[in-house]
């Protein structure tokens, strides 16, 4: 059997994580998330490739490319196209690749436009709260379900 292959894509001005608000998002940069998960990886028997994107579009084509490339899971940080991002809603939904939203900070306990997500119900799971192990326990959580599942 081949091995899943998971996409984590990250959205607007994550890549400005370690500096960004570290009170919010702590103090590890996107490249050492990305190096934590593919270890994780390797030890879930999983294939992970990385994506982060300012632009709505981008991230919509890598969703599609994803279809093409039969990608099995989605882990997304939607950042601030959580809030406001139907076509990124719409995206997800039209490949049907089963996916986690992420988030490092705790959104329920920050302002109220951050309470609200176009995509949190068209998820398997949502995990927010836990800084960048979030990210590590949506990889772990949705190779489970792909595991499950297919
Ligand atoms: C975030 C939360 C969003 O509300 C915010 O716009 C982000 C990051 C998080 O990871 O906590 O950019 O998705």
């Amino acid at each position: 059997m081949t091995r899943p292959h998971i996409l984590i894509l990250h959205g607007p001005n994550l890549n400005l994580l370690g500096r960004r608000e570290p009170e919010h998002y702590g103090d590890m940069d996107l490249a050492a998330i990305d190096a934590m998960l593919r270890d994780l990886a390797s030890e879930l028997g999983v294939a992970v490739e990385s994506f982060q994107s300012n632009h709505e579009g981008a991230l919509i084509d890598r969703i599609h490319a994803a279809q093409e490339a039969g990608v099995g899971g989605i882990v997304i940080n939607p950042a601030a196209f959580t809030h406001t991002s139907i076509a990124l809603r719409d995206a997800l939904l039209g490949v049907e690749i089963p996916f986690v939203e992420v988030h490092l900070s705790n959104v329920y306990r920050r302002e109220a436009f951050r309470h609200r997500s176009y995509l949190a119900d068209a998820a398997v799971g949502v995990i927010a709260g836990f800084g960048a192990e979030s990210y590590a326990l949506a990889l772990r959580a949705l190779t489970q379900y792909i595991q499950r599942e297919g």
